[in-house]
């Protein structure tokens, strides 16, 4: 197996907060006083219900005059293959409605992977050319699957990974179908900014909240670095912090 000898757990990397609520209150703080720093911020932004709240407070602290966003940058991680823009499931239209809308960014300052595409090849070394010349990502936003992917960068994803077409694995199509109609309605495919794409930002944040976390989280934090667990490699980054709830928390090597 690709993997190297365990590394201590590194309680450092853990934040542990008692609610979802304080938790993306902590996380909204750390990008708002970034954007507040550095108003051209380029910020990484993930999708799924794990940051909801953390742009609800966003969209909160915008209302409230606290911050101002029409200087910044955004990248999405990933897209689902073949949904378009408009289709009500792309993580483009879950962007509109969770937060861009909300906000004043520009929409062309917002990069999302395309679904749908002629030549995906092209497409993921436009994005990751996007991405180099906004002088690169400041700050990534992670959720992390029940199997332990970031992104769409699947269990076997390698380290080196770029901006790629991928596959998704089973059980993220079963995860994921809670959004659609049915299972069947579920694209089967992605676009995904790979491992070292993310590992170039230079600071991550990954949220992880609720029991069904709880292994990937372990196995993120102190299992070996491995493709078996595509988070496990934010092990390897020197700035990134595992954001967490006590559920998520519950499967961590105690005695660290
Ligand atoms: C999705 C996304 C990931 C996300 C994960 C967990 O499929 N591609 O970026 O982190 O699954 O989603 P959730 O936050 O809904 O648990």
């Amino acid at each position: 197996m690709n993997s190297t000898p365990r590394p201590s757990f590194d309680a450092k990397r853990m934040l542990v907060f008692d609610d979802i609520q304080q938790a993306s209150h902590h996380v909204a703080d750390e990008i708002i006083q970034l954007v507040g720093a550095k108003p051209s911020a380029v910020l990484g932004l993930a999708t799924g219900s794990t940051p909801i709240a953390v742009y609800e407070e966003l969209i909160r602290r915008y209302r409230a005059g606290d911050v101002d966003f029409s200087k910044i940058t955004t990248f999405n991680l990933d897209e689902y293959v073949g949904l378009s823009p408009e289709h009500p499931q792309s993580f483009a239209a879950f962007m509109r409605t969770h937060l861009f809308d909300a906000i004043d960014v520009p929409d062309h300052h917002t990069h999302i992977p395309a679904g749908v595409a002629n030549d995906f090849l092209s497409t993921a070394e436009l994005f990751e050319k996007k991405i180099q010349t906004s002088g690169g990502i400041d700050w990534q936003l992670l959720g992390i699957g029940d199997n332990g992917h970031i992104g769409f960068n699947e269990p076997g994803s390698p380290g080196e990974s770029g901006t790629r077409l991928v596959e998704l694995a089973d059980e993220t199509i079963e995860a994921n179908s809670r959004f659609f109609d049915s299972p069947d309605d579920v694209p089967r495919q992605a676009i995904t900014m790979g491992i070292a794409t993310i590992l170039k930002a230079k600071r991550l944040v990954l949220m992880a909240f609720g029991a069904a976390k709880a292994q990937a989280i372990a196995d993120a934090v102190a299992g070996p670095v491995t493709p078996d667990c595509p988070a496990s490699f934010l092990q390897r980054h020197p700035n990134a912090t595992f954001i967490v709830d006590r559920a998520a928390a519950a499967a961590l090597p105690t005695e660290a």
